[in-house]
């Protein structure tokens, strides 16, 4: 049952003054078999890996577990302990692991895991694989809790619905209704001692006692258990509708950021032009477009979000079409490639850097008009400007320059 080399990391001393946890993925998923065609829900793909693989990843970076227990069907634990070392050998964990069959049911997999700890953990955690949203730190509570000296300790949240009880045998029929403020929905991880889980397993066992989890066998001895406040988002995928839980993080939009960075020399060239507002009795600019460094400098930023490059790749200035062209038009076809590639604008903050001509007079407008061009409210320009104090080319009042840092929003997988 314990450790074959193929099916632990030899290589490792147990972590023993640290909890193990035993990971159950030794389910059938029955209510879900017609949804997923015979698959078990714990070997579901997600985010390229199975989904008993999340929770060991969680497991393991919340750093108060010592080594981790997998329990597995027996038909397909070499296969799976196979894939394990894989995905270790790609991501390694950092603590011993090993892996077991299970039994029939979940109660008979956690007795069987039970026996594949270290006999000298003192403390473990039972957790479902179907339970992929756990966080190291609830981990971590489950864990303080078991060091301040308490036999069991769950995470359980209040009830939303009124639970009816009614009769196994006519569930149709209301036996009675607990009082909702006595009900506390439980999750995993939930954390033992482990000599006195294995005594309740075994009188259990003994006695022919079943029950949905493990705190009900420590209850059953007379042992305290001891409720901690759960997470919401913790929930067992169980049922087909659950499984949208599992597509949304991938389809959810993910932050990025651009910064773009541009300069125009100042000459005897184009009016000067910001954020496509003219700047009458500024310096000229020397430029192959109409030379708008801040919405050059701002197009820059959002290819820098959609990872498409810089404006020289797209725009060269060789192009003979591109002559004395509107900037604002560039960054209509920016904004169009921004858009082809998944990316939603958000936000974008704005310095100019100039000693010349003074800008106080011209923010408002120029800000307004960038915003606008992007189609955002105007609370999400920014714009600032700046001196170098008589430093470098701008101090010598030789040309401009122009920061732009764009925050935007991402289609996963766009
Ligand atoms: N589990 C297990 N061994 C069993 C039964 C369940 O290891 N004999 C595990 C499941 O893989 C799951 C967790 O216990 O991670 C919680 O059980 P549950 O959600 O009931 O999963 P299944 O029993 O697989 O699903 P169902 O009850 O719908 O058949
Ligand atoms: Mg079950």
């Amino acid at each position: 049952m314990v450790f074959t080399a193929a099916q632990c990391c030899p290589s490792r001393t147990p972590g023993e003054e640290l909890p193990w946890a035993i990971l159950l993925a030794a389910g059938s998923g029955s209510r879900l078999a017609a949804a997923l065609q015979g698959g078990a829900k714990q070997f579901l793909l997600w985010e390229g890996a199975p989904l008993y693989w999340r929770s060991a990843q969680v497991l393991s970076q919340s750093a108060v577990v010592g080594g981790i227990v997998f329990v597995f069907p027996e038909d397909c634990r070499h296969a799976e302990a196979e894939r394990l070392a894989g995905l270790v050998a790609r991501d390694d964990p950092g603590i011993p692991w090993c892996v077991v069959s299970g039994g029939p049911l979940r109660q008979d997999s956690v007795r069987l895991g039970l026996a594949a700890v270290p006999a000298a953990v003192r403390h473990v955690l039972v957790h479902d694989a179907a339970r992929p949203f756990l966080t190291a730190a609830l981990v971590r509570r489950v864990c303080a809790g078991l060091g301040d000296g308490y036999p069991a300790v769950i995470p359980g949240l209040p009830v939303k619905d009124t639970i009816k009880l009614v009769d196994a045998a006519a569930p149709e029929l209301v036996v009675r209704t607990p009082a909702r403020e006595c009900l506390r929905a439980v999750q995993t991880p939930q954390g033992f001692d482990a000599a006195l889980l294995r005594a309740a397993h075994a009188r259990a066992c003994a006695d022919g006692m079943r029950a949905t989890d493990d705190a009900a066998l420590m209850e059953a001895m007379g042992h305290p258990v001891r409720i901690i406040p759960g997470e919401a988002d913790n929930v067992k995928i169980t049922t087909p509708e659950d499984l949208a839980l599992l597509r949304a993080p991938a389809s959810a939009p993910l932050p990025c950021t651009g910064l773009g960075y541009d300069v125009h020399r100042y000459g005897n060239g184009r009016p000067l032009r910001l954020g496509g507002v003219e700047i009458p009795g500024a310096p000229g600019v020397l430029a192959h477009s109409d030379g708008d460094v801040l919405l050059h400098a701002l197009m820059d930023a959002i290819l820098g979000c959609a990872a498409l490059g810089d404006i020289g790749q797209h725009f060269p200035d060789s192009d003979p079409a591109l002559e004395g062209i509107s900037s604002a038009l560039l960054l209509d076809r920016v904004l169009e490639l921004a858009t082809g590639a998944g990316v939603r604008i958000c936000h974008a903050d704005l310095t100019i850097v100039a000693q010349q001509p003074r800008l106080a007079p011209w923010r408002a407008e120029i800000r307004a008009n960038v915003a606008t061009l992007l189609g955002l409210a105007r609370e999400h320009v920014n714009l600032k400007a700046t001196t170098e104090e008589g430093l470098g080319f701008t101090g010598r009042g030789e040309g401009i320059k122009a920061c732009a840092v764009v925050s935007a929003l991402r289609n996963a997988g766009a």
